[in-house]
């Protein structure tokens, strides 16, 4: 919210991105990423290309300077022989910086691009994604993860590319000093490749189960820091310690088997060339002393060889690499690749904006719960005229939340319709149904970020009077005075890295943010429990002046609440069984005097019962319309 004033353009092409196909990480980022910058990584690997050859060209001109200097010494082969090895060396060194210039814009810029994308399918996906997935696995994969495939493909890819390059030359080049040497060479860089082969998929499994167990250590730890007064207020610090020590430990005991793995390999690549090597030596002893090899070529096949060292070693090490960026970038997928189960239809229906809310027989149950058990909702009907405030009252845990929920299509309804405008909500577009409708959720979350931005994170109008005016108006209304004594006002960051709020400031700042959005349906989940009942009053009154004809849902928790609406529906048994003025359904519904007397400890039942107070109230909501 900092970073992006629209995210339309990003979330539209996160949305034209290709579709990951199962399984098949490494096309699937071709095609969405590497393509458009190819040309320079290709730049790149030939840059390190060329440095590898500058390098194996070194042992070629050694040879031919030990040889000239055994049959005519001379200073000036010498000189040559030293001026071409530097020139060589330069070449090498030149090229190398090349090859960074050439792969790290890309690489980053790869990145950022993936990070935004992720960040905008997240933005994207329905609600009931975020139930399934925790943050620490969405953090780890947004940062980790994707660091991982930047740094392969600045260093990994080009890197491999290289290195394959430098070895097949420098075998070419083996092979022209010597068959035998040749043939010895390649017969450990044969036994490697096939090494490399059987402990990809098992490094892979162990890479990839490292990161899974640092995603749920990450969720851990946030959940600690974001829980720590619960935590200590019931002296329950070390429940998470205990926890964490656990994870700990897991972690530990991947990170040893992944290391164990690695380390074998590495071993294996290491030892097998330093044993053939010590056999090449002495054969090229015995071959020169009976002249049937020359010392230059016997030099320059060593000085081969250990230029060609480093890169096969590394070529163990980039195996790794790519196995454990295969596995980040599979994880990546897996969350670019969720279906959007919610989607737009093709041709949106456009009906005119009234603020009508209808319900037809609308039947819910979350999608993690038992197969066989009762829907959480079912046939429920309601009707809310353009203009009208409806309470919304059932006991805790009777899905007031899941119906509001509904309403947006943050959830989609399972059975029934829901129509807004006449229109039903599927067949509407939903960014255009989310500025129809805002909501104040049950918990008042903010951004880290200034009070401003957060009260206006609904309001489109970029212009700045328009945006001083909605904000003081909203403000205003949710009765948020406290505003004006904060250090720097309106200016003020809040949040988790600002100013801490209190939970009845952060309750009144989320209705500010419905407010300012000036909608024509209102969804209010329980937005006023913390405030006293007259503040509570002054805030239905300025919502019934600045919103007056906005459809107002709002789920009450307590009978002052009830009392302004228009009429009160009572969610009972999932399914709506009451629905009319606060007074009729007093004298009408048992259930609903049980349920309006257990509301609120701090209402007396001698308040709610009270008449006089009642017909108060309705006079009261019937004047301010
Ligand atoms: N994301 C979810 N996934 C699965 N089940 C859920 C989810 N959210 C809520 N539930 C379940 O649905 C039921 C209704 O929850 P809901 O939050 O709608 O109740 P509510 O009427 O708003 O309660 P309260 O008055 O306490 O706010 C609860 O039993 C809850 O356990
Ligand atoms: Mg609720």
């Amino acid at each position: 919210m900092k970073t992006q004033a629209s995210p339309e353009p990003l979330a539209a092409r996160a949305e034209a991105l290709p579709r990951p196909e199962e399984g098949k990480p490494v096309p699937y980022l071709w095609r969405a990423y590497v393509r458009p910058t190819a040309g320079r990584l290709a730049l790149g690997a030939a840059s390190a290309a060329l440095a590898g050859i500058a390098a194996l060209l070194i042992p070629q001109v050694l040879r031919r300077v030990i040889d000239d200097l055994g049959s005519h010494p001379s200073v000036s082969v010498l000189l040559v022989g030293v001026g071409l090895m530097t020139l060589l060396g330069l070449i090498e060194g030149a090229m190398y910086l090349a090859r960074r210039q050439f792969t790290i814009k890309p690489a980053v810029a790869i990145e950022r691009a993936m990070r935004e994308d992720l960040y905008a399918r997240l933005q994207r996906l329905p609600a009931g994604f975020h139930d399934a997935w925790s943050s620490g696995q969405l953090l780890s994969r947004s940062m980790s993860d994707l660091s991982l495939v930047r740094r392969y493909l600045a260093f990994g890819g080009v890197m491999t590319v290289s290195s394959a390059i430098l070895i097949a030359v420098g075998l070419v080049m083996m092979y022209l000093l010597d068959w035998r040497f040749f043939l010895l060479y390649a017969v450990i860089v044969v036994p490697m490749a096939l090494a490399s082969f059987a402990f990809r998929t098992r490094f892979n499994r162990a890479s990839r189960r490292v990161m899974d167990l640092q995603g749920d250590l990450a969720t851990t730890v946030e959940e600690s820091v974001q829980g720590i007064r619960v935590l200590k207020a019931f002296g329950r610090a070390d429940f998470t310690a205990r926890q964490l020590v656990q994870q700990l430990a897991g972690l530990r005991k991947a990170e040893l088997y992944k290391a164990s793995t690695l380390g074998w390999f590495i071993g294996l690549i290491t030892a097998v060339p330093a044993l053939t090597m010590a056999a090449a030596l002495i054969g090229g002893i015995v071959l020169v002393a009976r002249d049937q090899m020359t010392p230059g070529t016997l030099v320059a096949y060593f000085a081969t060889a250990a230029v060609l060292t480093n890169p096969l070693q590394d070529m163990g090490q980039l195996i790794g690499m790519f196995v454990s960026t295969k596995a980040a970038l599979q994880r990546h997928i897996e969350i670019m690749g969720v279906e959007r189960d919610i989607r737009s239809p093709e041709s949106p229906a456009r009906p005119a904006s009234e603020g009508r809310l209808e319900l037809h027989d609308v039947g819910f149950r979350y999608p993690d719960a038992k197969p066989d058990s009762e829907p959480l909702l079912t046939g429920v009907s309601l009707s809310l005229r353009p203009g009208e405030t409806m309470a919304l009252v059932g006991e805790t845990g009777s899905g007031k939340s899941t119906l509001l929920n509904l309403i947006p299509r943050l959830y989609e309804a399972g059975e029934g319709r829901v129509l807004v405008d006449g229109a039903d909500v599927r067949e509407l577009d939903t960014d255009d149904l989310r500025t129809r409708i805002a909501v104040a959720f049950e918990d008042a979350t903010l951004f880290s970020d200034t009070v401003e931005n957060n009260v206006l994170l609904g309001v489109r109008d970029q212009d700045p009077q328009a945006r001083r005016a909605a904000l003081e108006e909203a403000l205003e209304v949710a009765q948020a005075h406290f505003v004006e004594r904060l250090p720097e006002g309106a200016q003020t960051q809040i949040g988790e890295e600002g100013l801490s709020l209190s939970g009845g400031q952060r309750q009144r700042l989320a209705l500010a943010r419905v407010v300012a959005a000036k909608p024509r349906i209102m969804l209010l989940d329980d937005p006023l429990s913390a405030l006293d009942v007259s503040t509570e009053e002054r805030v239905i009154e300025g919502l019934g002046r600045v919103l007056a004809d906005t459809t107002t849902l709002i789920v009450a928790h307590r009978p002052s609440t009830v009392a302004l609406a228009d009429r009160v529906a009572l969610l009972e048994d999932g399914t709506v069984t009451a629905v009319g003025p606060h007074h009729e359904l007093l004298e009408s519904n048992e259930h609903y005097r049980h349920v309006i007397a257990s509301l609120d400890s701090q209402d007396t039942l001698e308040d709610v019962l009270d008449d006089d107070a009642c017909r108060d109230a309705e006079q009261h909501g019937r004047e301010g319309r």
